[in-house]
C-alpha cells in the first residue's frame, strides 16, 4: 500500500468524507476479460494486430476512443465505424449475460455492506453504455445511490465531468468524495475534479492516485477514512 500525496491537513481544515464513487470495470467486476477477448476478436476479424498488452491502454476509454487506439490510424467510413462498434458490443453483450452476483471482484461485497452501515452515500460513474445492464447483473443496484455514465455529460474522463456529475446528483461536493479507479484516464478524471482518489491495481496505471491498492479485498470504510480523511483533495 502506498501514498503518492502527502499534503495533510490540520484537523480543523479536515472534512470526513462522505461519498464514494465508484468506476466500474476492472474495480466491482473483472469486465476487462470481457473487453479484452471481444477486442481480440474483432481485431482479428478484421487483421489489425492486437494484444493483451494492447488492451491495458484501453482501460477506461469509451468504446469509440478504444476502437479509434485499436485503429492505430487507420481511416475507415463512419458507417464502417459504427458496425465495428456496434460488432463489439454485440460480442460483450453476451459475455456480460452470464455475469451474476458472483463475479463482483473479491471485497467488494462486503465494502458495500460497510459503506451503508457508515451511512455513505455511493456513485457508480463508468465510461460504459452497459452500466446499467452490468450493475442489475452483478445484483448490486439496491447498493448505489446514483449510477451513471460519460454519455450524461460533456466529456469522457480523463475530463472530471462524470464525477462532479455523480457528486452533485449525491448532493455532495467534490472534497467530500472518494473515487476508486482502475485506469490512467480515471484517476486523472479524479483529480482533476479535486477528489481523493484511491488506485486499485498496477501504479503503472494508477500511479497518480492518493492511495494504491491490488483491490478491494480487506478493506473497510475506516480505512479509508482514516487513510485519505485527513490529506487535501
Ligand atoms: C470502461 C472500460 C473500457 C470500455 C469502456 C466502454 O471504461 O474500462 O475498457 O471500453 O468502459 O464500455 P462499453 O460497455 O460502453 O463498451
Ligand atoms: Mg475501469
Amino acid at each position: 500500500m502506498t501514498r503518492s500525496r502527502s499534503d495533510a491537513l490540520s484537523p480543523v481544515d479536515c472534512r470526513p468524507l462522505r461519498g464514494v464513487i465508484f468506476d466500474m470495470d476492472g474495480v466491482l467486476t473483472d469486465t476487462i476479460e470481457f473487453h479484452y477477448q471481444t477486442w481480440q476478436r474483432l481485431a482479428d476479424e478484421e487483421g489489425i494486430p492486437f494484444n493483451r498488452h494492447a488492451n491495458e491502454a484501453l482501460r477506461g476509454l469509451s468504446r469509440r476512443d478504444s476502437l479509434l487506439r485499436l485503429l492505430q490510424g487507420r481511416v475507415l467510413p463512419e458507417s464502417k465505424l459504427q458496425e465495428l462498434l456496434d460488432r463489439k458490443n454485440r460480442y460483450f453483450r453476451s459475455f456480460i449475460e452470464t455475469m451474476t452476483a458472483d463475479s463482483l471482484l473479491p471485497g467488494v461485497r462486503p465494502f458495500l455492506d460497510d459503506l451503508r452501515e457508515a451511512g455513505i452515500k455511493t456513485a457508480v460513474a463508468s465510461a460504459s453504455q452497459n452500466v446499467y445492464v452490468v450493475i442489475e447483473k452483478l445484483g448490486i443496484a439496491p447498493d448505489i445511490d446514483i449510477i451513471t455514465n460519460v454519455y450524461d455529460v460533456d466529456r469522457p474522463k480523463p475530463a472530471p465531468d462524470v464525477f462532479l456529475y455523480a457528486a452533485q446528483q449525491l448532493g455532495l461536493g467534490p472534497e467530500d468524495c472518494v473515487v476508486f479507479e482502475d485506469a490512467e484516464s480515471g484517476v486523472e478524471a479524479a483529480r482533476a475534479a479535486q477528489m481523493r482518489v484511491v488506485g486499485l491495481g498496477d501504479a503503472a496505471q494508477v500511479g497518480a492516485a492518493d492511495w494504491i491498492l491490488p483491490g478491494l479485498e480487506g478493506i473497510r470504510w475506516h480505512h479509508v477514512q482514516g487513510t485519505l480523511g485527513a490529506i487535501a483533495p
